[in-house]
C-alpha cells in the first residue's frame, strides 16, 4: 500500500525485502530502551514490525526515538535487516527496520488501557474506548474475518443472480414476535415509525414485484432482553427467492455456509445433519442443538412410569415426561458432590430433582431409586441405555415436558463443558418440520416463527380442527447449539393468509390496519416464494471463536441496551420534545 505516507504496510515485511530502504507509518505498539539502543514494534492494521535505533550509529535518530510513547503516531523510514535474535511468534520475526528517519506524525494521550497486550478491562471501559479496545490486534483481527465472510458471502449471492435491494428503516411494525423500537413522527404528531425487526414485508413484496431473487445485509432491531448472543441492532444476511422449494433454500444456505467457513480460514464440517423439529425436542430436549457431542436423551415415561417410585408414578399419572440420558464414564467421574451439583443446576430449570444410576460393574448397581425397581430390571434397562458398566444414567421426571425438556437440555450441555466432551470443533444441522404454531402464556395460538409460514402441504385439513399439529415448512440452520439462520417458504394464497390470521385470533380489522397492504399485494398475482435470514453477527461470533457477539460488532451495546462511548440513548431537549407533541411522564 504506497501512499504519501509509507512504501509498505508493516505487517508485510519479510526477508526478500532485507537491504531496501522503506517507510511504514503507524502507531507505536511497545517501546523497550536498553540505553544505548531504542526498540520500538511500529503498528498500522496489517501487523507489527520492530524497528531499531542505536546510538552507536545514529545519535541523533537514538536522541529522537527516545521521546516516542506508546500510541504515539509515527512515520519511520530506514533500511530492513535481518535480525539478530529472531522472533519465530511474529510474522516479520526475521527482519527490523534500523531507523534513518523518523517523523512524529501526532503525540498521544497514554492509552486507558494498554494496547499491547491483552490486560483485562472491565467491560463499560471497554467500550467508551472502543476505539482502542479495537487497536488491539486480536480485535482488529476478527474485523478483518467478518469483512471477508461479509465479502464471499455478498460475491457468492451476486453470482447467484441475487439482487442487493435496501429496503426502509422508518416503517411500521413488523411480526417477529419482540418489541419494537420506534421513531416518533414530527409531521404527524402522535404517530410513530417503527424501525424493523426484519425486512420480511418487503422482502416478500420484491417477489411480488418480480425481483426473483433478493438479498441484503441489513441491520434490524429489536426491543428484547440481551444475551451473549443478542443486540438490540444487528445485522441479517437477508434472502428471499421465488418459484423455490426448502430444498433450494436449504442447498443455497449450505452453499454459504461453505463460503463463510472457507473465508474464515475453518473446515466446514463433512456433513450438516438435519433433524426434525420432533427428533430435535425428543433426543435433544432443543430445537438447537449443540451436535459436537453425544448425550441424547431417551423417553422413558412407558419404562419407569410403570415402576414403584411414587414421584415416576404419579408423574405419568399425570400424563408428565421421564428422559434420561448416558454419561459415559459416570461412574467415576460424578463425585456425590458432582451429582449434588447438578441436581441443584437443574432445579433452576423447574423440576424438581435428579435421579442417577451408576453401573459399577457388569452387575452391580448404585442409586438411591434401586430399591423401587424390579429384579432384574437394571441390567436390561442399562443395556437400553447404552450404559456400560463404568457408565451412569440420570434421569429427569415431571409433569411439565417443557420442563423436563428444558432442564435436560441444559444438563446435557452442562455435562459436556465440565466433562469436555466436544471433539469436534463445529457441527452445523438444520431443524426441519417446526410446528406452525405455539401457545403462549395464556394458551392462546402464536406463530412459531411469523404468520408468512406455510403450513406444511400434508397437514392443510388439520388447520381447522387441530391447528397446533400442524407443521410448517420452516428451518433453522443450527451451528453448535445456536440457532444462526432461519426462514421458511411464504403463503402465497391470500385464502389461506386470510385462514391464518383468522387462527391466530386477528379479527379482519385488526388484519386491515397491520397487515392491509400486504393483504392487497397477495392477490396481485404472488408467485410461490421463500427465503431466510441468518444473523451475521452470531454467525461471526461463532467463525472468530468470540465468546459474546460483542467481540463482532464494532461500537455494539452494553447488557442493558445502552452505548457508553456516545452516552445513548440520552435525554432530547424540551424543544425537540415540543416538535415532536411528546410530554415525558417519568
Ligand atoms: P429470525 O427472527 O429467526 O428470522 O432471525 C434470523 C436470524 O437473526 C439472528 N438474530 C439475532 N442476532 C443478534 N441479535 C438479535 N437480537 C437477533 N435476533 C435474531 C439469529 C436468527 O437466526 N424474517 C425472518 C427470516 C425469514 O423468515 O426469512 C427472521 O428475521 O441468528
Ligand atoms: P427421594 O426419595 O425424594 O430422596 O428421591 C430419590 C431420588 O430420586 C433422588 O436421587 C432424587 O434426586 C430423585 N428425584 C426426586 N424427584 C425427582 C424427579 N422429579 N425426577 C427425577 N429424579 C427425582
Amino acid at each position: 500500500m504506497n501512499t504519501g505516507y509509507k512504501t509498505h504496510q508493516a505487517g508485510t515485511l519479510r526477508t526478500d525485502l532485507i537491504g531496501q530502504t522503506v517507510t511504514v507509518a503507524g502507531w507505536v505498539h511497545r517501546v523497550r530502551d536498553l540505553g544505548g539502543v531504542i526498540f520500538f514494534d511500529l503498528r498500522d492494521r496489517s501487523g507489527l514490525i520492530q524497528i531499531v535505533a542505536d546510538s552507536v550509529h545514529n545519535a541523533n535518530i537514538h536522541s529522537q526515538a527516545s521521546r516516542i510513547k506508546s500510541e504515539w503516531v509515527v512515520k519511520a523510514t530506514g533500511i530492513v535487516s535481518e535480525r539478530a535474535s529472531k522472533n519465530p511468534d511474529m510474522p516479520t520475526g526475521d527482519v527490523e527496520i534500523i531507523l534513518s528517519e523518523l517523523v512524529i506524525l501526532n503525540e498521544a494521550l497514554p492509552p486507558v488501557f494498554s494496547v499491547s497486550d491483552q490486560s483485562p478491562v472491565d467491560e463499560a471501559t471497554k467500550l467508551k474506548y472502543r476505539y482502542l479496545d479495537l487497536r488491539r490486534p486480536e480485535n482488529a483481527q476478527k474485523f478483518i474475518t467478518r469483512h471477508r465472510i461479509t465479502s464471499r458471502i455478498r460475491r457468492f449471492l451476486d453470482n447467484q443472480g441475487f439482487m442487493d435491494i435496501e429496503t426502509p428503516m422508518l416503517t411500521k411494525s413488523t411480526p417477529e414476535g419482540a418489541r419494537d423500537y420506534l421513531v416518533p413522527s414530527r409531521v404527524h404528531p402522535g404517530k410513530c415509525f417503527a424501525l424493523p425487526q426484519s425486512p420480511q414485508l418487503f422482502k416478500q413484496l420484491l417477489m411480488m414485484s418480480g425481483i426473483e431473487r433478493y438479498y441484503q445485509c441489513v441491520k434490524c432491531f429489536r426491543d428484547e432482553d440481551l444475551r451473549a448472543d443478542r443486540q438490540p441492532e444487528f445485522t441479517q444476511i437477508d434472502l428471499e427467492a421465488s418459484f423455490v422449494t426448502q430444498e433450494d433454500i436449504i442447498t443455497l444456505t449450505n452453499d454459504i455456509m461453505s463460503e463463510a467457513f472457507e473465508a474464515a480460514g475453518i473446515t466446514l464440517p463433512e456433513t450438516i445433519s438435519r433433524l426434525t423439529y420432533k427428533e430435535a425436542m425428543t433426543r435433544y430436549g432443543t430445537d438447537a442443538p449443540d451436535l459436537r457431542f453425544g448425550l441424547e436423551h431417551h423417553i422413558l415415561t412407558d419404562i419407569l412410569g410403570k415402576t414403584d417410585f411414587a414421584v415416576f408414578q404419579s408423574v405419568t399419572e399425570s400424563g408428565g415426561l421421564i428422559k434420561g440420558l448416558t454419561v459415559p464414564g459416570g461412574s467415576t467421574v460424578l463425585s456425590r458432590k458432582t451429582i449434588d451439583e447438578l441436581t441443584e443446576f437443574v432445579k433452576g430449570f423447574g423440576v424438581k430433582g435428579l435421579a442417577y444410576i451408576h453401573r459399577r460393574s457388569e452387575d452391580e448397581f448404585n442409586s438411591p431409586i434401586a430399591k423401587f425397581l424390579p429384579d432384574q430390571f437394571l441390567p436390561s434397562f442399562a443395556e437400553k441405555m447404552n450404559c456400560a458398566p463404568g457408565d451412569t444414567i440420570l434421569i429427569i421426571a415431571d409433569t411439565s415436558h417443557k420442563a423436563v425438556h428444558d432442564s435436560m437440555s441444559k444438563l446435557r450441555l452442562e455435562l459436556a463443558r465440565r466433562l469436555d466432551l466436544a471433539k469436534t470443533p463445529y457441527a452445523l444441522t438444520w431443524v426441519i418440520d417446526f410446528p406452525l404454531f405455539e401457545r403462549d402464556s395464556e394458551g392462546n395460538l402464536t406463530s412459531t416463527h411469523h404468520p408468512f409460514t406455510s403450513p406444511h402441504p400434508e397437514d392443510i385439513h388439520l388447520l381447522s380442527t387441530t391447528p397446533e399439529h400442524v407443521r410448517a415448512v420452516a428451518y433453522d440452520i443450527v451451528l453448535n447449539g445456536t440457532e444462526l439462520g432461519g426462514g421458511s417458504i411464504r403463503i402465497h394464497d391470500s385464502k389461506l393468509q386470510h385462514q391464518l390470521f383468522g387462527i391466530l385470533g386477528l379479527t379482519d380489522a385488526d388484519i386491515d390496519t397491520k397487515f392491509g397492504f400486504f393483504v392487497d399485494a397477495l392477490q396481485y398475482g404472488t408467485p410461490p416464494h421463500g427465503g431466510l435470514a441468518i444473523g451475521l453477527d452470531r454467525l461471526c461470533m461463532m467463525l472468530t471463536r468470540s465468546k459474546s457477539i460483542r467481540e463482532v460488532i464494532a461500537f455494539p451495546k452494553t447488557q442493558n441496551a445502552s452505548c457508553p462511548l456516545t452516552d445513548a440513548p440520552s435525554a432530547v431537549s424540551a424543544s425537540q420534545l415540543k416538535d415532536l407533541r411528546l410530554k415525558l411522564d417519568i
